[in-house]
């Protein structure tokens, strides 16, 4: 690639000025030719340098009105030939601080060259950044933030919602008391509950405005992802409630508008579905709790009390999981200042994923794929032996057993049937192969696993696995989305570039 000299970039002929002039005038000259510096010359000799900067420094030193240019230029300033690469010249102003430079050959000032002159056309080399650090890929192992809604101990095996163990709230609690648990930071006495159901539950109506336009969303394209239809109609959830941008909402608004996307998430995902199967949709019942009434938003009939405690278990223990992939990006798009409502629907974007939210039909699908217990090992090896993963295992943070998997086993094998002990036998095949296929990895069933048994088991069709994870986790990225606008640096990290080095010429059109 040509190299180009400061001799075909410089500016030509140079603002000067007298070191007797007045400031003012020097100023005028400055603002008359638009340009950030003028040389202070003798004789057609660079004597001086007078930048803006000095300008300001004055203003603020205050100045008399009739200070010269003598008074306050930097004198014999540091110059170049106009000979010098445009990328030395580059490195020269970058390590010095210099904003601008003299160009001088053979004592005669010819030219100036400025930063900004050399930023459009030099090849540039990345200034070492003292305080970039490079974070690993997938930012595994990276703290950045600190909460209070809860965390995830991967080695112990343990995550907790706020001050409690989160799969000792799924055996004792309901899910309205956790909910408020994330909300507010404690778990709600009698009369709190009861205040807190009367508040949301009117929110879990779909507005009214939404309402025409659910049969054309759930009935979109042939086939759907997981959570399409929910991400499509959460967002005509925000823009006809008018949620405004959180920086410009007060703690209370933030609150209410975090609990209305929360409280009409199952019945906008149940609405979607039973669209899509031809069935009008339900108005939620008020006097069933929160999973109960999700089963009923279903099929229309109150469900078996075993199966709604069941399915609350499972949405207990999905609720908040520290910073997975979802959170992060609800995080991430409040930390911008927008609505809720946009947050939720990345959220749910990010969530649909097969690595994040999209796999428990998959590891459901895979219990069909294998059949019978006598091939579960020759099937699992072959898939790892091809360098396929098996669905349902393996955990960023936990190396030991996931929490929940244990939890939901146990919820699994109390309702019975032939697919829980089925997937028990599974479970230990996998272990075993996958600890003689992937040594060291520690590879075990993660709350994917065990969930879709337990919801096939409850009568929840597969493709409500996904947006049933979603309609509890929802609460947490909400409590997380309350947090972060709470106390609010938009998250703006960098990247290393590895391209070719810019700025290559631009070529001319053909
Ligand atoms: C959850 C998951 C994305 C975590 O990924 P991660 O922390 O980035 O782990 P990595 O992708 O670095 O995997 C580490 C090693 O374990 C292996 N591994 C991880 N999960 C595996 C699985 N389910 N089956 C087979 N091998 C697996 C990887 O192949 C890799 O092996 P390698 O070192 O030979 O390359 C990953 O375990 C996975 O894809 N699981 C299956 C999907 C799933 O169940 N998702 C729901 C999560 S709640």
């Amino acid at each position: 690639m040509a190299t180009r000299a400061v001799a075909d970039i410089m500016s030509s002929p140079v603002v000067t000025a007298e070191a007797t002039e007045l400031l003012s005038d020097a100023a005028t000259h400055m603002h008359e030719h638009k340009v950030g510096s003028v040389v202070v010359v003798d004789g057609g000799k660079p004597v001086g340098i007078l930048t803006e900067s000095d300008l300001v420094r004055l203003a603020a030193e205050g100045a008399d009105a009739n200070a010269k240019v003598g008074e306050w230029m930097t004198a014999d300033p540091y110059t170049i030939t106009s000979a010098v690469e445009v990328a030395d010249a580059w490195n020269t102003l970058s390590e010095r601080g210099y904003r601008h430079i003299p160009v001088v050959d053979d004592g005669e000032l010819v030219g100036m060259v400025s930063m900004r002159d050399l930023v459009g056309i030099a090849q540039i080399a990345p200034m070492a950044h003292p305080s970039l650090v490079d974070a690993p890929k997938g930012l595994e192992g990276v703290v950045v933030a600190e909460t209070t809604v809860g965390d995830v101990r991967g080695q112990e095996g343990f995550y907790h919602y706020r001050h409690y163990n989160a799969v000792e709230l799924a055996g004792k609690r309901s899910l309205e008391d956790v909910w408020y648990l994330l909300f507010s930071g404690e778990l709600p006495d009698a009369t709190e509950r009861k205040a807190f159901l009367d508040e949301v539950r009117p929110m879990a109506a779909i507005p009214d405005a939404v309402k025409p336009l659910l049969p054309d969303i759930a009935k979109a394209g042939e086939h759907p992802g997981p959570l399409d239809a929910l991400r499509t109609a959460m967002s005509a959830v925000a823009q006809s409630l008018d949620l405004r941008p959180s920086m410009d909402t007060d703690a209370v608004t933030r609150r209410t508008d975090a609990l209305r996307l929360c409280a009409v998430t199952p019945t906008l995902i149940m609405a979607l579905h039973r669209l899509r199967n031809g069935l009008d949709p339900l108005e939620p019942s008020d006097d069933l709790g929160y999973s109960a009434n999700y089963l009923y938003l279903l099929t229309g009939e109150v469900p078996d009390p075993d199966h709604a405690r069941a399915v609350e278990q499972y949405q207990i223990s999905t609720i908040d999981h520290g910073f997975n992939a979802s959170t992060f990006t609800a995080r991430v798009v409040t930390s911008t200042g927008a609505d809720f409502g946009s947050a939720v629907v990345a959220a749910l974007g990010s969530l649909s994923g097969p690595l994040h939210g999209g796999a428990p039909s998959r590891a459901l699908d895979m219990l069909d794929a294998i059949g019978t217990p006598d091939k579960t090992e020759a099937w699992i090896r072959n898939a790892v032996e091809h360098g396929e993963r098996i669905m349902g295992f393996g955990h960023r943070v936990y190396k030991t057993d996931d929490p929940r998997s244990l939890m939901l086993r146990d919820v699994a094998q109390r309702l019975g049937g032939d697919k829980a002990a089925f997937a028990t036998q599974v479970e230990k095949t996998v272990v075993d192969v996958l600890a003689e296929l992937k040594p060291g990895r520690h590879l075990y069933a993660n709350v994917e696993f065990y969930a879709g048994v337990v919801m096939d088991r409850c009568g929840l069709p597969r493709e409500l696995f996904t947006p049933t994870f979603a309609s509890s986790r929802v609460i947490g990225w909400c409590a997380n989305m309350l947090e972060q606008a709470a106390d609010n640096r938009i998250v703006r990290p960098s990247a290393r570039y590895v391209g070719p080095p810019p700025p290559q010429p631009v070529p001319d059109p053909e």
